[in-house]
């Protein structure tokens, strides 16, 4: 499909499965080099992550790696001023392992940011991010992004696990907002 319209927008096609698949083969290739002989806990961060961590995990050579998967929810508290984030899912300890997270997206790393410091908190020994996407001219947070599949610009886009508004992420393909 050249274009796809969900909800009121049109996308276009930016890239297919397959030029996906094979930035998502160097990320595994290099995650494959460097915990060969460790035993790292991946942990997809859902909802966007699924596509992406289940063409990773296919490519990726570590014997003793796991995987899980969490759910991070953000609410107002009333009681306090900022917005807390909440972790679903994650139903075992992280003390001394070394962490890989699988993200699908990181744009201005806000996520990412509050996330390594919780796995921090939480005593991780090493914490790194593997991003299927990253779009650098936005990132505003100090964070360290390991394993990036692709670089994009400020645009929206949708497919490969994104949504807009819900729609959109069993596209196998990625699609990018259409202006025109
Ligand atoms: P951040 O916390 O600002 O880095 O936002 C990251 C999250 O925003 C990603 O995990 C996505 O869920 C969402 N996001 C950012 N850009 C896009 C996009 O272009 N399409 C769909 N979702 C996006
Ligand atoms: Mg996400």
């Amino acid at each position: 499909m050249e274009k796809v319209t969900l909800h009121d927008k049109t996308f276009r096609l930016l890239y297919s499965h397959d030029e996906l698949c094979d930035a998502v083969k160097m990320c595994a290739d290099k995650i494959s080099a460097d915990y060969k002989d460790k035993e790292p806990l991946f942990i997809s961060v859902l909802n966007g992550s699924f596509m992406f961590t289940a063409e990773l995990m296919k490519r990726i050579d570590v014997p003793k790696g796991e995987v899980c998967f969490i759910k991070v929810s953000s609410y107002q508290d009333m009681e306090s001023t900022g917005t807390v984030s909440h972790l679903i899912g994650l139903n075992r300890t992280i003390v001394g392992r070394d962490i890989v997270i699988v993200e699908d997206m990181v744009d201005s790393g806000c996520s990412m940011y509050n996330l390594v410091n919780k796995f921090k908190e939480d005593g991780a020994r090493s914490i790194r991010i593997a991003t299927m996407f990253i779009k650098p001219n936005a990132l505003k947070f100090p964070i360290t992004v390991n394993y990036v599949g692709k670089e994009l610009e400020n645009d929206f886009v949708v497919g490969f696990g994104l949504d807009y508004n819900e729609y959109g992420r069993q596209l196998s393909d990625l699609y990018v907002l259409d202006e025109n």
